[in-house]
């Protein structure tokens, strides 16, 4: 019988072809060469020995590609395609456009951004160029075309590598130009702007479109229109040269690295114009930390994000760091096992390659003290290091799991992840996003929330979707929708049919407070009809500081920062407050609604009341876990396969040994073959990969 969590066949994996896992990284020899002719024959080495099987290459090497106007220098080039052909390596090759020569910045100052108060920024840094500079477009297109005419047939080309970690903002007249018409065309009319922007609010309506200020900070729908303004310039970029890219090699993939959860931008929309969904991550988690395991379900959750950009398709990153990263303070070596751990939770999760920032660290500048596959040692010291026999070993799993390769997951479970709720929520004044305590950590507000949801199902092995709301629910058993701020008719009326048609809901504080306006919906909340669904309206919320507790009663534990004044229209609470003036108020509520049922939670709550209230509330479900065992505290099982094969990952996000039970699975060791029943000994920060075969 097919197992109820797998597809029936396999995914579409990020190179074509793919036959083995990607294992690479960022390859920047053109730093190198001038001082150090012999780096490329090092590195081939280097690159055998470790097993790193592919490199991204020129992702900043414009000045070494076009050191002056026209003239072009791509001998060595030629010469890094040519050796990694040779070392049977699959190039991701990427334009220089994340940073411009000096030469280019002089000559060209449109293509230098604008800061807020309208300086124009002399050369520096990175990611620096006007999105619409017209010198900047023209540059790129004659450097990408070249590009593309001279290693769009080489035999290494696997993926093109669009810049590098697009985002920021230009404040320059043709950008501001271009807010203009993109306030126009979305608005269509002055009056409908300055209702969606409550512009009668301190004089603030506009009379033309050029009065809307993009720097002013009173209307926060502005804010919100900002960034999907800039998010959009971001898009038309990408898109001006993966065109280029495409008409060369039209079955070359293209992608650009995304940055995880960045808040500015909005990856929805932009992985819907990628070709492959490739991030770029650097967690924080370590196992001496007390939050191991929460920051094992953060990042669990963003590779579930990640997976469920492009259905069908699995994901990569495309950076991370094998050591210590030099812009993290303090500046601690990676512990052993962690990185291993790292690689292969986003295996777990749906990816078909893991790539380094990167293979050889620069001897000077800003990242020198970047781990990276190869540091400051000797080519010959190379494999006496515990960097390489970590790697050495991890290229050994990653050939011998290599039918795990273009597998997926078909979970019963989805989180809604919206990431204009995000901005809404974030740029509303109120909502205590913006305060102090956010700076400290993230883990109080959208991500945090989110994962804090997630982890229920983390920890029991219960796969979970992430997902954007225009999605098909149909699939699903259980929804939950964390501070899903902005809500429209259309988002109620699918969410109704899902719970009239048995499906289960669960919403957290702060869903469906505003319309995509970022205005507040009238009647209370959660509102735009959801009100129904739930049996509940809120009538004020008690923002306190975070860390305040809020006693509750009917479920054990706490709540906590948050309580919703609520009443009820129909819902039954499963547990009260026992807190100030609104003791005796409901503080979680259920109702059932047609064949489903809706659950509101109206507080922060701690591990064991949110525990028992999705107890309860996956109870009837029947949700298939991939180990029939409750699994030791900080490990979690994730699942991937196909109607013929089945791998379970298990990963232990915590410093101690632990015993899972296996229930009725019989599971035999990817690696060594070993057959395992009833339990298995995970060593600390292990990740260990099984076939199922019971
Ligand atoms: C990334 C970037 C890389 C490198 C790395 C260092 O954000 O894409 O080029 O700077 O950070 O962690």
């Amino acid at each position: 019988m097919p197992h109820p969590l797998l597809p029936s066949t396999k995914w579409r994996t990020p190179f074509p072809n793919q036959t083995q896992f990607i294992h690479g990284g960022d390859y920047n020899p053109d730093q190198w060469l001038p001082d150090h002719p012999d780096i490329l024959e090092q590195d081939a080495k280097l690159f055998r020995q470790t097993g790193i099987n592919s490199a991204s290459i020129g992702i900043f090497s414009w000045s070494s590609l076009e050191p002056s106007e026209g003239t072009f220098t791509f001998d060595w080039l030629d010469r890094v395609m040519d050796q990694q052909a040779k070392l049977g390596n699959r190039v991701i090759l990427a334009t220089p456009s994340g940073a411009m020569p000096t030469w280019l910045a002089e000559k060209y100052p449109d293509a230098r951004r604008v800061d807020a108060v309208g300086r124009r920024k002399q050369f520096c840094d990175r990611h620096n160029h006007c999105w619409s500079s017209p010198s900047y477009h023209e540059r790129v297109k004659i450097i990408d075309t070249k590009l593309a005419e001279r290693y769009g047939q080489h035999p290494a080309l696997a993926m093109w590598h669009v810049s590098n970690e697009l985002n920021g903002e230009c404040y320059c007249d043709l950008c501001r130009a271009n807010w203009a018409k993109w306030l126009e065309a979305r608005y269509g009319n002055l009056k409908a702007l300055n209702s969606a922007n409550w512009a009668y609010f301190w004089a603030h309506q506009a009379f033309k479109w050029e009065h809307v200020e993009p720097t002013d900070v009173v209307m926060d729908n502005m804010a919100v229109d900002w960034r999907r303004f800039n998010n959009q310039q971001l898009i038309n970029w990408y898109t001006h040269e993966a065109d280029i890219l495409r008409a060369f090699t039209p079955a070359i993939p293209i992608t650009t690295n995304f940055m995880t959860t960045m808040l500015n931008l909005n990856y929805d929309a932009i992985s819907r114009v990628v070709d492959v969904v490739a991030d770029d991550q650097y967690p924080s988690f370590d196992s001496d930390s007390p939050d191991f395991a929460l920051y094992g379900a953060f990042w669990s959750m963003k590779q579930d994000l990640y997976r469920c950009f492009k259905p069908g398709q699995s994901f990569m990153l495309m950076e991370s760091c094998p050591g210590a990263i030099q812009w993290r303070l303090p500046h601690k070596a990676k512990r052993p096992g962690i990185h291993r751990l790292e690689m292969m939770q986003a295996i777990a999760h749906g990816a078909d390659g893991v790539c380094y920032f990167q293979f050889r660290s620069g001897r000077g500048s800003m990242e020198k003290l970047h781990g990276a596959v190869v540091e400051h040692w000797d080519t010959e010291k190379h494999t006496q290091t515990r960097r390489y026999r970590e790697l050495r070993s991890l290229s050994d799993t990653l050939e011998k799991i290599a039918p795990v390769l273009g597998t997926g997951v078909k979970p019963q479970v989805a989180i809604l992840y919206d990431w204009e709720s995000r901005w809404g929520q974030h740029f509303s004044m109120g909502t205590g996003v913006k305060s102090p305590e956010w700076h400290v950590s993230w883990l109080n507000y959208y991500d945090g929330i989110t994962t804090e949801q997630y982890s229920y199902f983390w920890q029991r092995g219960i796969p979970v979707d992430v997902i954007p709301d225009d999605r098909d629910f149909a699939g699903y058993k259980l929804l939950i929708i964390p501070m899903h701020w902005m809500m429209t008719a259309q988002l109620s009326s699918k969410l109704r049919d899902f719970v009239q048609a048995g499906g289960t809901i669960i919403s957290t504080w702060d869903t469906a407070m505003t319309d995509k306006a970022n205005r507040m919906l009238l009647g209370g909340w959660p509102g735009e009809g959801l009100g129904e669904v739930f049996g509940v309206w809120v009538e004020e919320i008690d923002r306190l500081p975070v860390g305040t507790p809020r006693a509750i009663a009917g479920l054990p534990g706490s709540g906590s920062d948050v309580a919703c004044i609520t009443h009820l229209t129909g819902a039954t609470p499963l547990a009260t407050f026992a807190s100030d003036f609104y003791t005796g108020q409901p503080a979680v509520t259920h109702n059932p609604f047609g064949n489903g049922h809706a659950y509101f939670i109206g507080t922060r709550l701690n591990t064991p009341a949110r525990d028992a209230l999705y107890d309860r509330a996956t109870n009837d479900l029947s949700l298939e876990r991939i180990i029939d065992a409750d699994l030791p505290l900080g490990v979690t099982a994730q699942l991937r396969g196909t109607a013929d094969e089945a791998f379970v990952f298990l990963l232990n996000f915590s410093a101690e040994e632990k015993t899972v039970p296996l229930g009725s699975r019989s599971l035999v060791d990817a690696e060594t073959g070993e057959t395992f029943k009833r339990e298995v000994t995970l060593e600390a920060v292990a990740a260990r990969v099984f076939k199922i075969t019971r």
